[in-house]
């Protein structure tokens, strides 16, 4: 079956010869076609160009025309950090931080990430499901055509399985490419305040084993940061997981610089994410490695934390990729169109930087570079198209706002926007 995207007012980020990622200046410098067409067979680009091109050319068997005057087409964005399965909004715990309390006081409590664990332990599995279908597909209006997925709110062997085959029938099911991962090691939980290293003996010796057995993750993740996880038992977790088989994808320098990005880079991380608070030594780590720094601006919004001094890392001429953190405690949003606006505001982004964060190097950030993240033959036409419109800033411009006419995922409008 073959559609063709006719009229189009700009195709942005186009690609001739694909790269992984994209860092430094050229994150400012996405190619794009004025007055163009695209077209798509069987759901993936086969072929795109000025509107001039197409004139004369072979155009039999087109199925369908999908007239974009005035309109933008763009790569679909690519979420790759979620906390997308949870029991319940926290919405108690954010009254309590008006009120004054910190995101920390409140986790030393027994709130937070504890608080979620003992919610999700009530929730039938099919409640669990169904819940994050829902965000899903919500998410999908606002251009995700991607995701990551983590475990993180069991804290025992079963609960995180759990989390884990929920992740896997979504995986199966959902309409756009999801990626999981292991995150036993989010927090520690009460059984075992005494003795951290139990737990972590825990997720190496009886979580991770069964893990990877039943096929269910492709990366592990820990929450190394003051009063989770430090970084010796990052390093262990990190290392285990490797032998396994999967990838690290970290949270790191969320509140405090402690050494976890030097201990990342050294496991091949795929990303470290978060990173709110940042020294010479982090930067320094980063340089010359291909691990994906990943900002969660959301986040710093909500928790009225820092900002991940994003303008730095690229005028450091180093990568970034942008993710929600979609979470019941720090982020409850899955909105990447405001991820967007709040990269141009608060962290001084170009559009067009933080275009190429949320798809090129968003992708990279869950290996799936190769099929999306840029206008590219033989990449999946998940694509975005504008309502009509003069310049890419129109879309972070209008914040809270859903500035798309359709989300394409592989090739097909995605049913859920129609009227
Ligand atoms: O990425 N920081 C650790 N984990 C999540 C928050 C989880 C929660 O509060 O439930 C995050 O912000
Ligand atoms: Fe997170």
């Amino acid at each position: 079956m073959k559609r063709l995207l006719t009229n189009i007012k700009k195709l942005v980020h186009v690609e001739n010869q694909p790269v992984p990622y994209l860092k430094g200046k050229a994150m400012n410098d996405l190619t794009s076609i004025d007055d163009a067409f695209l077209e798509i067979e069987d759901g993936k680009i086969v072929r795109f160009g000025p509107m001039t091109d197409l004139h004369g050319s072979d155009i039999s068997g087109t199925t369908e025309y999908l007239d974009c005057t005035g309109q933008w087409v763009m790569p679909g964005l690519v979420d790759s950090h979620t906390h997308l399965i949870f029991a319940e909004p926290r919405a108690r715990e954010f009254e309590d931080r008006i009120h004054g309390l910190t995101y920390e006081e409140i986790a030393a409590r027994g709130g937070g990430i504890l608080n979620s664990a003992a919610k999700l332990a009530e929730m039938p599995e099919e409640q669990l499901y169904d819940d994050a279908m829902a965000r899903l597909h919500e998410m999908i209006q606002t251009g995700t055509t991607a995701i990551e997925i983590k475990s993180g709110y069991g804290l025992s062997t079963e609960a995180e399985l759990q989390m884990l085959r929920v992740a896997t029938r979504i995986k199966r099911r959902a309409p756009i490419p999801v990626k999981i991962t292991f995150l036993g090691a989010h927090a520690i939980p009460p059984e075992y305040k005494e003795n951290p290293d139990g737990y972590v003996d825990l997720v190496i010796d009886e979580m991770l084993p069964k893990v990877v057995e039943e096929r269910l993750a492709d990366y592990i993740d820990v929450f190394c940061e003051k009063g989770y996880f430090t970084v010796e038992q990052t390093d262990r977790i990190l290392k285990a997981g490797m032998a396994a088989g999967l990838r690290p994808k970290v949270h790191v320098n969320q509140f405090n610089a402690i050494g976890g990005i030097q201990t990342c880079v050294e496991n091949k991380a795929i990303s470290v994410d978060h990173l709110e608070v940042m020294d010479e030594g982090d930067f320094k780590a980063l340089a010359n490695s291909d691990c994906m720094p990943v900002a969660l601006p959301s986040c710093s919004f909500f928790l009225g934390i820092p900002y991940t001094p994003a303008r730095k890392i690229i005028d450091s001429n180093l990568p970034l990729a942008l993710a929600t953190d979609y979470n019941p405690g720090s982020t409850p949003s899955g909105n990447l169109l405001f991820v967007w606006s709040l990269a141009c505001i608060q962290m001084k982004l170009t559009p067009t930087e933080a275009l190429a964060a949320l798809t090129h190097n968003a992708a990279y950030a869950l290996e799936l570079n190769d099929e999306l993240g840029s206008i590219a033959v033989g990449k999946t036409a998940n694509l975005l198209v504008s309502e009509p419109m003069d310049s890419l800033g129109h879309i972070p411009y209008h914040f809270g706002r859903n500035s798309l006419s359709r989300v394409l995922i592989n090739g097909n409008k995605y049913t859920h926007l129609e009227p």
